[in-house]
């Protein structure tokens, strides 16, 4: 069966509440959840800051996008891209082709927050985690509104409202 384009795919910054959403999406829908970050831990044997730290961001990079590419769901599914999977042109073409895109925002305070502790975070050990927050987010910005057909502010919402309002702008019903 060919599925291609019914799939629900969550993009967004560190923190916006990406995989949180998509599990309460896979509990109100029963599709299954392909997370690209989950799929690289497994396909490379070790976390997301031993990849960075051994192989680099590059090498990350490039797994990220043949993660994006084995994805091929059977049945419309909820597809969670790591914050950083927008950086690559040829990935929002993936992203695009696998279903919906829907982005997942929040203020910056909002995410300062939701991202202490940053050690599980590779890209955010610097001295001032907020300002390297504050930079990625703004240089990242227009690529996370090009992708998106969709983009919800979830700053005071809770993950089942943002998942409730995911359903309800694609007209799905659970
Ligand atoms: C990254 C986001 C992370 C993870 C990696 C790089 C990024 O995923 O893929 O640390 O570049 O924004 P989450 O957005 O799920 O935290």
């Amino acid at each position: 069966m060919n599925v291609g384009g019914q799939s629900i795919v969550l993009v967004g910054f560190m923190g916006a509440g990406k995989s949180s959403v998509g599990r309460c999406l896979e509990n109100f829908l029963g599709w299954p959840v392909f997370d690209t970050d989950a799929l690289l831990v497994e396909t490379l044997g070790m976390p997301i800051a031993e990849i960075f730290s051994k192989l680099g961001e590059e090498r990350f990079r490039t797994e990220e996008t043949s993660v994006l590419e084995r994805i091929g769901p059977a049945v419309p599914s909820i597809i969670v891209a790591g914050g950083g999977a927008i950086l690559r042109p040829h990935n929002i073409v993936r992203l695009r082709e696998l279903g919906t895109v829907v982005c997942l925002t929040a203020d910056l305070p909002t995410l300062c927050e939701r991202l202490k502790p940053v050690a599980s975070r590779p890209l955010l050990q610097s001295e001032n985690p907020d300002a390297t927050i504050e930079r990625l987010l703004r240089e990242r910005e227009p690529l996370y509104e090009a992708a998106a057909d969709l983009t919800i502010d979830t700053s005071l919402l809770t993950h089942a409202q943002v998942a409730e309002s995911i359903l309800e702008s694609l007209a799905l019903t659970h």
